[in-house]
């Protein structure tokens, strides 16, 4: 039998020209395949006395490893070549400008109440929420309004079932701090309402401030300071306050707070409807049946309390005369602000 050996070991050169993987195993298929022609010596090997098969196989297995040893570094080397050229390919621009992306902003109403907020912290005032679905007793009976009471008229009240109401006003969160605490009592309630009610003026949800403040001889005149202090902060200090005699069934006595146009700084104009006043809150001295359903005695303790609209303060601050633009969520009504 005639092996030619360096015919076999041609592989070298073979492996070294490979340039990708399949190229590779289709020259390790043809030496050591089935058909290739490692197999066709092996077949001959039998033919072969016992000594120079012995001889021929070690041969063989010598030039096995050889193969395996040129083609796994050649395997390793092509691998590196196809990682490189991908991420050659597949380079990103770290450079390269972004989209460019809207800025939001603060909707006008929560611009005022942040505000509104802010100027009575600053005075010591603590902030307290209530809940929006209150009891019919804290929305109206303990404040002064029984069942058969006319002055549930005022407000178009939305039930939630006969004893269960959306509150029409911050005012129960008077009752519910006094039930939990004794005075000295400072705070504001912040948050929703709701009223059956909607044209230019009114909507159905709407925000409103309540103020409490409970002690050992507060008075009129402290009521009158407080309120002339936020409306300067609000709105500049050249404005004048007046207190104008009105009723709540919570308070005694009550006034309605009227300020100076912010148009036309108290002379008269359309917006005042040549009065030189605009109306911003309801207030009162805390009426001694509040007291009495909350368990504090009349007799030691006195206190203010005053409620306003936090929309109609942003219709005032801004000069809006419908107060509907502000839930009508126009982005160019909004961008303004
Ligand atoms: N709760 C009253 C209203 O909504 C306003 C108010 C609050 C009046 C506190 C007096 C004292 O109309």
């Amino acid at each position: 039998m005639d092996i030619n050996f360096d015919n076999l070991e041609e592989f070298k050169s073979e492996i070294d020209g490979a340039s990708s993987i399949i190229e590779l195993n289709d020259i390790k298929v043809k030496y050591f395949g089935k058909k290739g022609i490692v197999s066709s010596i092996n077949k001959e090997l039998g033919k072969l006395d016992v000594e120079k098969r012995k001889e021929i196989g070690e041969r063989i297995s010598k030039i096995r490893d050889k193969f395996d040893g040129q083609f796994d570094s050649r395997l390793s080397f092509i691998k590196k070549e196809e990682i490189n050229a991908t991420l050659k390919d597949e380079v990103i621009d770290v450079t390269l400008d972004g989209y460019p992306y809207k800025r939001g902003s603060i909707h006008p109403v929560n611009l005022i109440y942040q505000e509104v907020i802010d100027i009575f912290m600053s005075s010591g005032y603590e902030v307290v929420e209530g809940r929006e679905i209150e009891d019919d007793y804290h929305n109206f009976e303990a404040l002064n309004m029984p069942k058969s009471h006319p002055a549930r008229d005022m407000q178009d009240t939305f039930y939630v079932d006969e004893d269960v109401v959306l509150r029409t006003h911050t005012s129960p969160v008077q009752i519910r701090i006094m039930e939990d605490r004794k005075p000295p009592i400072k705070m504001i309630a912040p948050g929703k309402v709701y009223r059956s009610d909607y044209d230019m003026t009114h909507l159905p949800m709407f925000h409103q401030i309540e103020g409490l403040v409970v002690d050992k001889g507060i008075s009129f005149g402290d009521l009158k300071g407080a309120l002339r202090l936020f409306i300067s902060k609000m709105f500049g200090d050249d404005l004048d306050v007046r207190l104008r005699p009105s009723f709540f069934p919570f308070t005694e006595p009550s006034a309605e707070v009227d300020m100076g146009c912010v148009q036309c700084r108290g002379k008269g104009c359309r917006m005042c409807k040549g009065t030189g006043w605009l109306e911003i809150a309801g207030c009162g001295m805390v009426d001694p049946e509040v007291f009495k359903s909350v368990g504090i005695d009349p007799n030691i303790y006195s206190g203010f309390a005053f409620g306003m609209g936090i929309e109609r303060i942003a219709l005032l601050k801004y000069g809006i005369d419908d107060i509907r633009l502000l839930y009508g969520n126009s982005l160019k009504f909004l961008r303004q602000f």
